[in-house]
């Protein structure tokens, strides 16, 4: 008879957690391993980092404005992350240069800062932060408008936002992970938006990427189940045309992610822990 080895094994004497997600796995759910199920303290901890998050994003919403460069985003970002006694985790990951990650229009996400990128009245940008505090990580991203721009592209960041607020409805503890992208995806259909699927959220929390990966749109095979204890993000990337994305030859890094057919492009991220009534947002 084939022996299956269970994926999920308790620390210690199993408590009625570990009972029941070793009855879902016997089920043939697909259950996290026990690292991904945070202690308590550990959850402070990405709590504490998402406060410094928090800080950064609000410090960039305060002094963004026409006219200045990516770059100047980068600097404000990386002084209060130090001011704070965090480090900016994007710097350095995988060789991306940079502090934090400033996509504008038709960037879809992992834009580089840079002096020559001057933000101009109806830009619309999102700006990607990653904090490590205390060996803790908390991510999130929003969007910011420059001025004022198009209704077409008002509205493209707005049913963004309410895409990620469909995943957070949609994400209940011991649910589907694809869950999630099988309620955003018909939702960015609705407004003839592409929901791209070449990157997708993540768990996060004693390292940047961790499983399991959070799909934005509907993945027919089965995801992991979402157990209380799990950190995650939800961070939908929807684009105004194909949801088709490509690398910018122009960029030596590699990183910056662009619209198949350059049309512009929104996000909204925030790092979640899953508790018994839902997920609670750690970087609000
Ligand atoms: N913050 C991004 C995310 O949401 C990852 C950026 S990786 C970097 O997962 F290297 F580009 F910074
Ligand atoms: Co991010
Ligand atoms: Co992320």
């Amino acid at each position: 008879m084939a022996r299956h080895r269970l994926r999920y094994i308790p620390k210690g004497a199993p408590t009625e957690l570990d009972r029941r997600i070793m009855d879902m796995e016997r089920k043939g759910a697909i259950v996290p391993t026990r690292d991904l199920i945070k202690t308590p303290e550990q959850i402070e901890g990405i709590r504490r980092a998402g406060i410094v998050n928090t800080g950064v994003l609000d410090t960039v919403e305060r002094e963004i404005h026409a006219g200045m460069t990516t770059l100047q985003i980068d600097k404000i970002c990386r002084e209060y992350c130090g001011d704070h006694g965090a480090i900016p985790a994007c710097l350095g990951y995988g060789g991306f240069p940079m502090s934090v990650c400033t996509s504008i229009n038709e960037v879809v996400c992992h834009g580089i800062p840079k002096d020559k990128d001057v933000l101009r009245e109806g830009d619309i940008i999102n700006v990607d932060f990653t904090t490590i505090l205390d060996g803790y990580f908390a991510d999130a991203s929003r969007m910011f408008i420059i001025g004022e721009t198009t209704p077409a592209k008002e509205k493209l960041v707005r049913v963004t936002k309410e895409c990620l607020e469909i995943g957070i409805k949609t994400a209940r503890p011991w649910c589907d992970v694809n869950d999630i992208g099988r309620a955003i995806e018909p939702y960015a259909h609705q407004h003839g938006y592409g929901v791209v699927r070449d990157l997708t959220g993540h768990g996060v929390g004693l390292k940047f990427h961790e499983d399991p990966e959070v799909c934005h749109f509907a993945q027919r095979k089965r995801g992991m189940i979402l157990v209380p204890g799990m950190v995650f993000t939800i961070e939908p990337m929807i684009n105004m045309g194909t949801w088709k994305v490509f690398i910018d030859a122009d960029d030596p890094y590699g990183w910056e992610v662009i619209s198949g057919d350059l049309q512009p492009s929104a996000q909204w991220e925030h790092t979640f822990v899953m508790t018994e009534d839902g997920p609670e947002i750690l970087t609000h």
